[in-house]
């Protein structure tokens, strides 16, 4: 598999991500077109760290499951009866039938649809019918304790379900305290749990384009003035700078976003926000597949679903500051924000869909940074880089995908 994989992808050219950015080059065509590389990608890169699956809100009760296909992966992500929610491996310890085929309410179990094999909610085998012959459900030797669903790491933070399908990335709390704790620092210590979902809170976007090109175009603010002549009008490109929280959250700072002033909104602000930054936004993405963005009255969240190289499902959900913010009365207010954010996330795809067709031209060969309005691009560039290098050099593809 490594050798097939060499093949496709040259070393050096992934090197050379890693350049100062006045000479370096982005990822090559490959990465963005070759159904191998998305799934070495998949193996290699999106499952060794914390993926964004899920939105808690789509789990609106205790008792609740949703099979996800992530990369070609079956998962389920279930609330249990307790509320705790968790995600498993969707397929059944028997004979590896998917057990969930929809999304739903769930009474008490899980069943297979196959040979009617139950589990609970934390993923225990509890029951399997006819197992020792007909009317014999238990068999001498067979221990269901140890033929559970298999479990898949998952947190929660900002609405949002975090998977770490390897089982062997830092810490959750590790991974996201730099951003947590900057983000507190504008919402107040603990407010980021307390937002809400409400109307015009949700919205989903196909994109005939490669997951990285989203991230990679989310974290730069330069094609403002020609693909978002609106966004432009309130948020302008020379009051944006660029941000580095680490390696692998970059993005934007926006010093005048007045969405507010430009749209008439008068939603609830987040209490605590320091007084001489009412303006201030933020737009970061979190490595791999997620695109935040918090300001004064509203936050939100871009799920990449990666589906294919050229395909990929964005899912947004924009969360208002609390309970206060879903009344009715602001019905208008959460509808002119969502609008404003529709007509921005509906101007980038015709660019990451450019971008797209542009990685089949024999005469690009990853392109070339500007040295001001990129840095956040390149770094994302780098971390893929980075991590493509590791699993070819160390060996650590962990051949799922074959
Ligand atoms: S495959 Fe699930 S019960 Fe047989
Ligand atoms: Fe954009």
């Amino acid at each position: 598999m490594r050798m097939a994989i060499f093949d496709k992808i040259n070393l050096d050219s992934i090197r050379s991500t890693r350049n100062p950015i006045s000479s370096a080059a982005g990822m090559p065509n490959a990465a963005y077109t070759d159904l191998e590389l998305f799934h070495f990608e998949r193996d290699s890169v999106l499952s060794k760290t914390w993926a964004g699956l899920e939105f808690t809100s789509e789990l609106p009760q205790p008792g609740y499951a949703i099979p996800i296909d992530f990369m070609g992966i079956p998962l389920v992500v279930v609330r249990d009866h307790n509320d705790e929610i968790r995600v498993f491996h969707n397929v059944c310890s028997h004979r590896g039938m998917v057990v969930v085929n929809q999304a739903g309410p769930i009474k008490k179990l899980l069943r297979c649809p196959y040979h009617s094999w139950t589990y609970d909610l934390k993923g225990s085998l509890k029951s399997t019918p006819h197992i020792g012959g007909v009317g014999q459900n238990k068999v001498t030797g067979f221990d269901c304790g140890s033929h559970g669903l298999k479990n898949v790491s998952s947190e929660c933070w900002m609405g949002i379900v975090f998977i770490n399908l390897s089982g062997n990335a830092m810490p959750f709390a590790e991974f996201i305290e730099p951003l947590k704790t900057r983000w507190e620092a504008f919402t107040g210590q603990g407010q980021l749990d307390q937002v809400v979902v409400s109307t015009h809170s949700k919205m989903q976007i196909e994109i005939k384009a490669n997951w990285k090109l989203a991230i990679e175009n989310y974290c730069e603010a330069y094609h403002l003035p020609w693909v978002h002549p609106d966004l432009n009008s309130y948020s302008p490109l020379e009051e944006h700078v660029n941000l580095h929280i680490n390696e692998y959250m970059t993005g934007q700072g926006t010093l005048n976003y007045t969405l507010s002033k430009v749209a008439g909104t008068t939603l609830p602000k987040f209490e605590f926000w320091p007084e001489d930054k009412m303006t201030e936004g933020e737009y970061i993405s979190l490595y791999p597949n997620l695109m935040l963005g918090v300001q004064v009255d509203h936050v939100f969240a871009i799920i990449l679903h990666p589906q294919a190289p050229d395909h990929t499902v964005e899912k947004l959900q924009i969360s208002y500051v609390n309970e206060t913010a879903a009344d009715p009365k602001f019905e208008g207010c959460r509808a002119a924000t969502m609008q404003a954010w529709k007509t921005v996330f509906e101007e980038d795809i015709s660019a990451v869909e450019g971008m797209q067709r542009g990685r089949h031209s024999p005469g690009f060969a990853g392109g070339a940074f500007s040295p001001v309005l990129d840095p956040p691009s390149h770094d994302f560039h780098k971390w893929v880089a980075i991590a493509y290098e590791k699993a070819l050099i160390n060996g650590t593809h962990d051949e799922q995908s074959e």
